[in-house]
């Protein structure tokens, strides 16, 4: 195939009109990326999703969910669109021009809007994703983040997203093609990876370059990648342990700041297209190519090879040629690794191999990591972030009624949990809660929500940074503790545990007396009494205190933390 190293066309004006524009995009509507539009921008800006000239319009959205191409018919697997809100959208006319803005509110780039539609989200999952199951984080992403309605039109790019992290090894695609110019590289092969490199994936790269006779680009993703990977600063440490394993003549590592679909098929050729506009000429597809995981009936969403079949269905005309590998597995008896496709002595030979469940169950238990699996200096920096259960923050997080003894037996817990030492720990109680954090919130829904939201914001930044929160407030709505436990599981472990005291229990006890005063009608939407309370479904424990001490109720949750290896036994 070939190599043409010429720059590609960019979306950014001169400087100097830069500077203008950014004075006249002052005055205009704007809209604030979310941090997936703010990678998908940076990518139209900089030429990494060339062809495109800005977010979709809705016939190339169409034929691209459809078809897989623009309107034009050229390639293009996956749907780059702008969502927004409802009410932002009403704001919007035809023609209007909007200026993009990043969380800070350093405007990007604008937009003319050329297209506002409402997508059918359904089959935009089905065709693009395969499914419309929200078990695949891109569907849960399409119907539960994205806006309602989409905006189409190009964009005219002012300025770069600024980077803080690791600025020097990132690369704009025309940074890399001069690069590779300079260099005399006429030949490059990417490996695009969003996991620490182990050696596995040492041999497959070693093997990649050796067989497309190129030089070596590893590009790791750096933007969004699957929810509950590694953080990408931990991996940059990572790649960065293990560089010195590869001859730095010919290999070099680019960080991409792409955000991720975990589309399988779709995702590798549209991978493929964004390597060849970062100046390469070989991508390596591996097994299982940017999989999303189970589906929600535990199958897996697309076989483990269909990847490298759509990608060489289309290599011819995407212009970059696949290097394609099986799964790569360790020999024991040559001490090395093979694709598990080639070797032919198997029943002779003894075949290792761990997961990246296992990995993260040993490093979670603090269980040995063998050499032959990976590199010191990577399960150093590994160990780092995941230490073992025992020593992650988590969240305890007590529901039920008013006077149930949620508070009793949260108070009790915290004490035998200071007792044993390690970690700080931190009362988040429904009333103190609401004197300092929600002191002006009432019990409507809506404030309820709040309140609960605040809760999981704060108990989430206690679980990453290894504390111990634990909460004890009402939270009547199933779905607000859902959202809680989806804050904190990111960062350690959450466990819901429903005081099942019974209404007529907590109103016999009636400690407050206000449950008096609600029936009295003196207290309006008085929970269990005049406001609705959804009963855990689910949770990880379930205390019954109507016949058990305090003392008992707390032992259980110890006992259930121990269970789970929170804490030593
Ligand atoms: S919520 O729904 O989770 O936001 O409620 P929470 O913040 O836990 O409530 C804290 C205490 O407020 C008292 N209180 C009420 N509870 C329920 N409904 C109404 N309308 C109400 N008004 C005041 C109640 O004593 C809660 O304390 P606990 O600790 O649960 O007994």
């Amino acid at each position: 195939m070939s190599h043409d190293l010429t720059p590609i066309p960019e979306l950014y004006v001169s400087y100097e009109s830069s500077q203008k524009l950014k004075l006249e995009a002052a005055e205009l509507i704007s809209h604030d990326l979310t941090p997936r539009q703010i990678c998908d921008l940076e990518l139209l800006m900089n030429g990494g999703f060339n062809p495109l000239k800005g977010f979709l319009g809705q016939a190339d959205y169409e034929s691209v969910v459809d078809n897989m191409r623009l309107a034009d018919g050229t390639l293009w697997p996956m749907p780059i669109t702008l969502d927004v809100s409802e009410g932002f959208a009403e704001t919007i006319e035809i023609g209007q021009d909007i200026a993009l803005r990043d969380q800070e509110g350093v405007i990007l780039a604008t937009m003319t809007i050329t297209d506002k539609w409402v997508p059918n989200k359904p089959h935009e999952a089905e065709k693009v994703f395969g499914a419309d199951d929200s078990a695949h984080p891109a569907v849960n992403y399409l119907h539960n983040t994205a806006g309602a309605v989409y905006l189409g039109g190009p964009v005219t790019g002012i300025q770069q997203p600024v980077h803080y992290d690791f600025r020097a090894r990132r690369d704009t695609p025309n940074e890399l093609r001069a690069y590779f110019r300079k260099l005399g590289w006429r030949k490059v092969v990417a490996f695009q990876t969003r996991n620490p490199l182990h050696r596995a994936h040492q041999e497959l790269t070693f093997r990649a370059a050796k067989e497309a006779q190129a030089n070596l680009l590893i590009h790791p993703v750096v933007g969004m990648t699957k929810p509950g990977d590694i953080d990408h600063f931990t991996r940059v440490r990572c790649y960065e342990a293990v560089l010195d394993q590869y001859p730095s003549s010919t290999t070099t590592m680019s960080l991409l700041n792409l955000a991720m679909r975990m589309a399988g098929p779709r995702e590798a050729v549209w991978h493929g297209l964004i390597r060849k506009n970062h100046g390469c000429t070989h991508f390596i597809v591996g097994r299982d190519h940017a999989g999303p995981g189970k589906n929600s009936a535990g199958e897996d969403f697309y076989g483990p090879y269909d990847a490298q079949d759509l990608f060489r269905t289309h290599q011819e005309e995407m212009g970059i040629e696949m290097v394609d590998f099986k799964h790569m597995v360790y020999v024991q008896d040559r001490a090395q690794y093979e694709p598990a496709d080639e070797i032919l002595d198997k029943d002779n030979v003894t075949i290792l191999n761990i997961s990246g469940t296992e990995l993260r169950r040993r490093l979670s238990e603090g269980l040995e990591i063998p050499e032959w699996f990976s590199f010191p200096a990577v399960v150093e920096e590994l160990r780092k972030t995941r230490p073992p259960r025992a020593e992650q923050g988590f969240t305890v997080f007590f529901t039920g009624f008013s006077g149930s003894g949620k508070s009793t037996v949260a108070n009790a817990l915290m004490v035998k949990l200071m007792e044993m030492g390690g970690r700080p720990v931190t009362l988040l109680d429904g009333d103190i809660v609401r004197k300092n954090l929600s002191s002006e919130l009432g019990f409507s829904k809506e404030h309820r929500d709040l309140n609960i939201r605040r809760i999981g914001y704060v108990a989430s930044e206690i679980t990453k940074n290894g504390g111990i929160a634990i909460c004890a407030p009402i939270a009547p709505y199933a779905s607000t503790r859902r959202a809680v436990r989806e804050d904190v599981e990111q960062f350690g472990a959450f466990i819901e545990v429903h005081v099942a005291t019974s209404i007529e229990e907590c109103e016999r006890r009636d400690r407050k007396g206000l449950y008096k005063l609600a029936r009295a009608g003196k207290i309006k939407e008085f929970t269990g009494i005049s406001d609705p309370y959804d009963v855990p479904e689910n949770p990880e424990l379930r205390l019954e205190t109507e016949s058990v001490p305090v003392d008992n109720c707390a032992h259980q949750v110890i006992l259930k933390l121990e269970s789970l290896g929170l804490i030593k036994g």
